[in-house]
């Protein structure tokens, strides 16, 4: 197969309208029919990142990015979903694949090219979860991205295209964590079934999966350790936007869920989302005592958001034994792990990558995504919406990392 380079554009995009056929670009594979044509400029404004700890740079010429097969389509970019991550990766210098770089992991936009074939079509407002960071035609922080047609949720004209934008990423983690991981079938939710992800990954070609969350993505297959209606699960760090999502996804397949969180401030939304019990984040030893006490000592499932020094704190409320059946309980963390680990306690990573790695799931993932949009069963995110476009995002990164947005996404407008 002809290998063509990111940074090449096969298609010439100037301002007139070009296109090329499938066969020119893969002579092997004659028999796909596949014809890009795309009316677009060749270049646009991106935020490069041209060394670790600095801010990004704005550029007016950087190449469009090229679709490279027909599994992908090019998305005209018109909000921008900000994450920690944004922030963090340049201060701390990790997930940055090389400099200069291109950042952002949220966006939503209209389909300005997809092959017939595609589960979108050209005009489609869609959002993407942009999980593939190396991939650094799929980055958020330019005009136009590339994704892939099963990594693309199309958007009702019923929700905020900008709320949309600040959703995809916490909505992936959460339903991963959940649904994989943990082994909780979304399919006996009554409001808005989805798919049971354990399943889906169990008729996967295991050679398929990478092999660095094979382990991941195989622990919650055993039916003893799966979550199930009913159970209990705690969540530290309830009120961040994957939280939030997470546990609207819990309420819907049927758990009890305990919110940990500043209470004064965002326990009236919680309850809004069903949140089964608050317990107030700022006195740990008794958030603890109230977890465990709540749970009768029988907590099995825990999610921390925040960080290692608080999945330490969420680990003692775990009833860390054996079962007669031989069951666990199970701890995820989704930025961090603690340190001294319990033998009774199975261990959880997110497997963020089965997402764009494998399309059944993918494809899975964002099908229920749009059920859940279009029948209401999940409410969006609060929004921060900002003008000024990628000038901006720099002040807003800013604000993101004081803890100024606290509870709500900033969202970029690209579209004034
Ligand atoms: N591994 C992955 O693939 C993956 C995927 C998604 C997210 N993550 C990570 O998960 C974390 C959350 O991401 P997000 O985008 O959902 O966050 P976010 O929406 O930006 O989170 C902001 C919230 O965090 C709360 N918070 C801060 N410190 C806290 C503490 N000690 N205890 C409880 N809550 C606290 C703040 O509450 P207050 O208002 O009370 O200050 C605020 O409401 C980030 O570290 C992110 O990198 C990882």
């Amino acid at each position: 197969m002809t290998v063509i380079s990111a940074y090449t554009p096969f298609v010439s995009l100037n301002d007139k309208q070009h296109s090329i056929s499938y066969e020119e670009i893969y002579p092997e594979e004659r028999s796909e029919k596949f014809t890009f044509a795309y009316l677009g400029p060749s270049t646009q404004r991106a935020l490069l990142l041209k060394a670790a700890r600095e801010q990004y740079t704005l550029v007016t010429d950087h190449a469009v990015p090229s679709i490279l097969n027909k599994d992908e389509i090019l998305v005209k970019i018109v909000a921008i979903g900000l994450n920690p991550i944004d922030w963090k990766g340049p201060a701390f210098n990790f997930g940055i694949p090389s400099l200069p770089w291109v950042n952002g992991r949220d966006l939503a936009g209209i389909v300005v090219k997809a092959d017939k074939s595609a589960r979108v079509r050209e005009g489609d407002i869609v959002l993407v979860p942009s999980t593939d960071y190396r991939d650094i035609r799929k980055a958020a922080f330019q005009e136009y991205a590339i994704a892939t047609h099963f990594n693309a949720a199309r958007i009702p004209p019923t929700r905020s295209i900008h709320a949309s934008a600040s959703l995809g990423v916490a909505f992936v983690a959460s339903a991963l964590a959940l649904g994989v991981s943990f082994g909780l079938d979304f399919a006996l939710s009554s409001a808005c079934p989805g798919p049971d992800l354990t399943e889906v990954v169990r008729q996967l070609d295991m050679e398929t999966i990478p092999a660095d969350i094979r382990e991941e993505c195989y622990s919650g297959l055993s039916k003893i350790e799966r979550v199930k209606p009913g159970d209990w699960i705690a969540i530290w760090g309830a009120s961040t936007t994957t939280g939030y999502i997470t546990l609207q996804l819990a309420k819907l397949a049927g758990l009890k869920v305990i919110c940990v969180a500043d209470i004064a401030r965002h326990g009236a939304r919680l309850v809004d989302l069903g949140a089964d019990v608050l317990v107030d984040r700022h006195d740990t030893q008794r958030a603890i005592d109230i977890i465990k006490g709540v749970t009768r000592g029988k907590l099995r499932y825990a999610i921390d958001i925040v960080g290692k020094d608080t999945a330490t704190l969420l680990q003692h409320t775990l009833e860390a034994v054996v079962r007669e059946d031989g069951s666990h309980a199970h701890l995820l963390g989704l930025t961090g792990l603690p340190k001294d680990r319990n033998s009774h306690i199975i261990y959880h990573t997110v497997p963020i990558k089965l997402f764009h790695e494998s399309p059944p799931v993918g494809e899975q993932m964002v099908s229920w995504l749009e059920n859940l949009l279009h029948s209401g069963a999940l409410q969006l995110p609060e929004i921060i919406r900002t003008e000024g476009g990628l000038g901006n995002v720099n002040a807003s990164l800013e604000l993101l990392r004081q803890g100024t947005a606290s509870g709500k996404r900033i969202v970029i407008d690209l579209a004034g």
